[in-house]
């Protein structure tokens, strides 16, 4: 695609890595009251791939949250645009994101989910980028760690493009140039 600088994760590589996550987090969620709480709209692609490698009876919903500009430093809460719509006292939440990369907008949201009480909150992350890190947060789950790079497809977008993509890429600086 001629938009694109190089290819990071081939459709391939991150299948295999989401199959190794779902093995994993099969694992560790026996027994428990799994629900997933993905966040839209980066995640989806990922979050409907990983809950199928997931083998142990679960449920979903999605959240909105109004994020940062790729250029913008805000230092105001991140809102909610969309909540989900059931309780989470003694739940066992799972929040799957697409991208951590200053942390801001997970750690507003993990506050917030942390009120409402559920039994264990964890996060799974397809990408993190721990280089541009503002906030102390580790995810529990991390597909792959990622250089400093602005990646885009596979959910992630520029601009609300790309999210198409089956691949994880790098855009050409002329196309935010171009704007
Ligand atoms: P944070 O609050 O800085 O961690 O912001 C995370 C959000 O920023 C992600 O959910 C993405 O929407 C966006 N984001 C951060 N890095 C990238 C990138 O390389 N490509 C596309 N979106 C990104
Ligand atoms: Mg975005």
């Amino acid at each position: 695609m001629k938009e694109l600088a190089e290819i990071l994760l081939t459709p391939e590589q991150i299948a295999t890595r989401v199959k190794e996550l779902g093995a994993e987090i099969t694992k560790d969620y026996q027994g428990k009251n799994l629900i997933v709480i993905g966040i839209l709209k980066g995640a989806l692609p990922f979050m409907a791939d990983l809950i199928r490698q997931i083998k142990v009876p679960l449920r979903y919903d999605l959240m909105a949250v109004s994020s940062y500009g790729a250029s913008t430093k805000s230092s105001g809460a991140v809102q909610i645009l969309k909540d989900i719509e059931t309780g989470l006292e003694g739940e066992d939440v799972l929040v799957v994101e697409d991208i951590i990369d200053t942390g801001l907008t997970l750690k507003y949201l993990l506050r917030n989910l942390q009120a409402r009480h559920p039994a264990s909150l964890k996060v799974c992350t397809l990408l993190d980028k721990p280089s541009r890190r503002e906030v102390e947060i580790t995810p529990e789950y991390n597909g792959f760690v990622i250089p400093d790079r602005f990646v885009v497809g596979y959910g992630l977008d520029y601009a609300e493009r790309f999210r198409e993509l089956p691949l994880i890429g790098v855009l050409k600086p002329e196309v935010y140039e171009g704007k």
